[in-house]
């Protein structure tokens, strides 16, 4: 989808020619070492949600773009009203452009949240000039567009949403952004595969990539960062979609482990979301197929991972599920994207095709299958485990080298043998 830009682009063509004078000073002036080079301090505002706070690196920065990713209903504009009402409150000048819904609906929204929250100027328009003008005017130092593909630029065909208008809208706004220094978080949907549909173009350009996630029936949702030029990648923030909005969940292992069900196909798995430990239930189902290729259901993984510890299983655990479908999930709607979930997965689809319960669950682990059948050693193994031990997991199955609290396995094979003793094994349902 082409979009052609009348009178001659004359925004793009500025851009490149201001981007070539650039480069013409730079090469006039005399280079600089990177240590000779003045570093301007990063002040951070910060949103007073804490887990919003941390995966940002810190609050948000001056004169950066973010772009806040998520599925219709997650709870972008809930966020992001919470973080403006705070902001507000806190004595920073804010703007909340909506070009989905009415100043009305987002005022109703807004008296569910708190009372700073009905302090925020709102701006409901979808003409990307009127934006630009009402921002240049205001002048705030944060501001919200929600969201980037309702956004319209006059001056292009295709319609909002299109790839050639978000670019250019988005485009528009940095410059604005960082000519004075307002932080901007750009809300953008996602397509039901998954996929930032219009605005994924953005991400090369925006500093930060935020992800919004979830499933929606079910009350928890988590923050990641796919990109941060101001912070890590790896932070992840959890949440819990409340009457009264987003709420912080600071003690989700605890309930996860409280919520385990200790049943046949049930492990905790001790993840590192980020810098942090988390520990989840990690369940599989197996049963017989009618198909003639079986269902691999995940939720909350990788599918390729859940391939690929099935065929390790096959070959170096003696536990060939082949003619069965199986379900893996992370329970709670969390997503983990670690090697140390590999070991969860095999000893939940273990336990599920033998129909025996994990000895001693709860049982906690963690681990990345090698693909001779080895446990490898992951990252951060003491602080997995003494999350585990605060909350009453003894013997967590992990690879060697993890440390003395670990019930410690060199391979596969005898991680299974620590997690099903052979003689409370009921007779295979499935071919071991
Ligand atoms: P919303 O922020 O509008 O989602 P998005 O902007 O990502 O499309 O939130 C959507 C859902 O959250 C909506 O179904 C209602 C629910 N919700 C609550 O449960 N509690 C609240 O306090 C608020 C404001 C919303
Ligand atoms: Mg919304």
């Amino acid at each position: 989808m082409e979009e052609r830009s009348p009178g001659g682009g004359s925004d793009a063509r500025g851009r490149t020619a201001r981007a070539t004078g650039t480069r013409a000073r730079a090469a006039a002036a005399p280079l600089l070492a990177l240590s000779e080079i003045a570093r301007a301090p990063v002040s951070r505002l910060q949103t007073g949600i804490g887990e919003f706070d941390r995966v940002l690196g810190g609050g948000l920065v001056p004169g950066s773009l973010v772009l806040l990713g998520g599925s219709p209903g997650i709870g972008k504009s809930t966020l992001t009203n919470m973080a403006l009402g705070n902001l507000a409150g806190a004595g920073h000048k804010t703007l909340y452009v909506s070009g989905e819904e009415s100043a009305e609906q987002v005022r109703l929204r807004a008296e569910r949240l708190s009372p700073s929250a009905l302090e925020v100027p709102v701006l409901a328009e979808t003409d990307l000039d009127a934006v630009l003008d009402a921002i240049s005017s205001h002048a705030p130092s944060v501001c919200v567009i929600d969201s980037v593909q309702t956004l319209r630029c006059g001056e292009l065909s295709g319609a909002p949403g299109s790839v050639g208008q978000v670019r250019e809208v988005a485009a528009r706004i940095m410059d604005l952004a960082k000519a004075r220094s307002i932080a901007v978080v750009l809300v953008g949907h996602v397509t039901k595969d998954g996929a930032l549909a219009g605005p994924r173009v953005l991400e090369h350009l925006v500093d930060c990539v935020l992800q919004f996630e979830g499933e929606r029936e079910r009350p928890y949702r988590e923050l990641r960062a796919l990109k941060n030029r101001f912070g890590s990648t790896n932070e992840a923030g959890l949440f819990e979609m409340r009457q009264g909005g987003l709420v912080e969940v600071l003690d989700a292992s605890a309930r996860f482990v409280a919520e385990a069900t200790r049943a046949p196909g049930s492990v905790v798995l001790a993840a590192m979301e980020g810098s942090r430990p988390l520990l989840v239930e990690v369940q599989a189902l197996v049963a017989p197929s009618e198909l003639e290729q079986p269902r691999r259901v995940v939720s909350g993984l990788d599918r390729n991972r859940l391939a690929l510890v099935l065929a390790i299983l096959g070959r170096h655990g003696g536990v060939g599920v082949g003619g069965h479908d199986v379900f893996v999930n992370v329970v709670g709607g969390v997503r983990v994207d670690e090697p140390g979930v590999d070991l969860a997965i095999a000893l939940a689809v273990a336990s599920a095709a033998r129909g025996v319960a994990l000895k001693g669950s709860p049982c906690g682990c963690f681990g990345e299958l090698g693909l001779t059948g080895e446990l490898r050693w992951v990252g951060h193994p003491e602080r997995r485990l003494a999350e585990a031990a605060r909350h009453g997991l003894s013997g967590t199955i992990a690879p060697a080298g993890s440390g003395e609290q670990a019930r410690e396995a060199a391979t596969l094979r005898q991680a299974l043998s620590l997690a099903l003793s052979a003689s409370r094994t009921r007779p295979a349902s499935v071919a071991a």
